[in-house]
């Protein structure tokens, strides 16, 4: 499956003239323009702050159809995905395109549980933090680090080293985000078990004391790992853009995952969990949702609906859809009736659901809107929810970070602008100001 290159032409008319373009098509989706030749050829840029019109790359990895509310890894559906495999096997099939055989299924999680382990050194980054640092500040800092320890992986035209890099990756972010938890509680670090799976071992570095042994609950485990499947890769989103961005001047891959953990933070991509569950905690009771939804109507007022719209699904999103169902079961799990934060969310979610402004802007509830209550009773601080969608991302960002590697177009990404600023001016001797 390759793009189809010169099927029609685009006809676009610029002020120098009329020029014509290929279109070229994709497996699923809307065709694009090909427009690298524009400036060449017509001496001017495209103007699309915010990426709405422009596929920056082209991928085999992910499909999202926003109208339908589909989400795809590898021509797979997210939700089979999430009732059928896991984390570790949804892994192999996002970085090497295929479901694995039994053999290469097995060969891959002995590969990712040996490398589970941080060099020791790495304890030290934590002791230089405030114990009230937040675990994406140290994330950040963190995963930056380890270029700094695995020389041997960091040569991005090697695919060895590529390959090593993307597991130590994978294997160690659950042992980074666990350690950051850990340090915010004052507590020892907990070092990973091998006798764990991944997800299960990542819950035990978590709540496990060296002087209390903690029992994971299969339950638990597996819902968390649903959670990870769903936060794996979400095609070209800021963060992903970021790394392949980072990574597009030939910086390693740790260096590029640090950047791409930097960009997930903010509140409009990754942050979201974090901040609708703060919201809903303000809300705190039912009987106050008119207000806030009244707010977030108000052009004036800066507030919005946190886990409610996404740039590209216009339905409700698949991902929101399991999550839904995933935290009715941790809270069933966990012996959790009458929880009032999911009380308030799903009268919220009836509400604006129903309401003419979400309705007519279709603001649909998107993946955060349930993960923070589900992480919440699983016992994560809100500051860690976060951490957790980089440590599932990990995944998604290198399998994305290796594809622009090998794709032979790939090119240093290099925006241009529209610049509005002075036209030449000549400089004043500080004096003559
Ligand atoms: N509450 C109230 N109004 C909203 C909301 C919201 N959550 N989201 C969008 N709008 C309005 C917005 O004010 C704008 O109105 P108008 O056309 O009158 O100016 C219109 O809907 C379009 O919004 P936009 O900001 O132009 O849309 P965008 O595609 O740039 O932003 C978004 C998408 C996700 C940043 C935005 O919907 C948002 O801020 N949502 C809340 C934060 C959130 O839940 N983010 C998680 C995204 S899912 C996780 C991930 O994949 O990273």
């Amino acid at each position: 499956m390759n793009k189809t290159e010169k099927v029609q032409v685009a006809k676009v008319d610029t002020t120098s003239g009329e020029y014509e373009f290929h279109v070229l098509d994709g497996t699923l989706g809307p065709s694009v323009i090909d427009i690298s030749s524009l400036y060449g050829d017509t001496g001017q840029f495209t103007y699309d702050p915010g990426f709405t019109s422009t596929a920056s790359c082209e991928s085999k990895i992910t499909y999202i159809d926003g109208e339908k509310g589909i989400l795809l890894y590898r021509g797979y559906p997210i939700d089979q995905l999430a009732e059928q495999s896991n984390f570790i096997e949804t892994a192999y099939l996002l970085l090497n395109g295929e479901l694995p055989s039994l053999n290469d299924y097995e060969e891959f999680e002995r590969a990712i549980t040996n490398h589970t382990m941080v060099h020791e050194q790495l304890r030290n980054f934590y002791y230089g933090f405030r114990s009230d640092a937040h675990p994406m500040a140290i994330m950040c800092g963190v995963v930056g680090a380890l270029s700094a320890f695995y020389h041997d992986s960091t040569d991005i035209n090697d695919p060895y080293q590529r390959m090593v890099a993307g597991r130590r990756l994978i294997a160690k972010m659950p042992t980074i985000a666990a350690m950051a938890f850990k340090f915010s509680l004052g507590q020892p670090f907990v070092y990973p078990d091998n006798e764990l799976d991944y997800t299960a071992n990542f819950l035990n570095m978590c709540f496990a004391l060296p002087a209390l042994k903690h029992k994971v609950s299969p339950t638990l485990a597996r819902a968390l790992d649903k959670i990870f499947i769903l936060h794996a890769d979400h095609e070209q989103n800021a963060s992903t853009s970021t790394v392949r961005l980072a990574s597009s001047s030939g910086a390693n891959p740790f260096a590029a995952i640090a950047a791409g953990i930097a960009c997930l933070w903010g509140p409009a991509h990754g942050g979201a969990n974090e901040a609708a569950l703060n919201m809903l905690m303000e809300i705190g009771t039912a009987d106050k949702i008119p207000e806030f939804i009244k707010r977030a109507k108000d052009k004036n007022d800066p507030f919005r609906l946190m886990g409610f719209g996404h740039r590209v699904y216009k339905n409700y999103d698949p991902r929101a859809k399991v999550m839904q169902q995933t935290c009715h079961e941790v809270l069933a799990e966990l012996g959790i009736k009458d929880d009032p934060l999911l009380e308030v969310a799903l009268e919220l979610e009836k509400i604006a659901l129903n309401d003419d402004y979400f309705v007519e802007k279709q603001l649909y509830p998107n993946i955060d809107f349930y993960s923070g209550i589900t992480l919440k009773a699983m016992g994560f601080p809100t500051t860690m929810f976060t951490a957790l969608f980089a440590l599932a991302r990990t995944v998604g960002w290198v399998a994305q970070w290796n594809e622009m590697i090998e794709d032979p177009s790939q090119r240093i990404g290099r925006p241009r602008q529209l610049y509005t600023g002075y036209a030449e001016r000549t400089y004043k001797k500080r004096s003559e100001r």
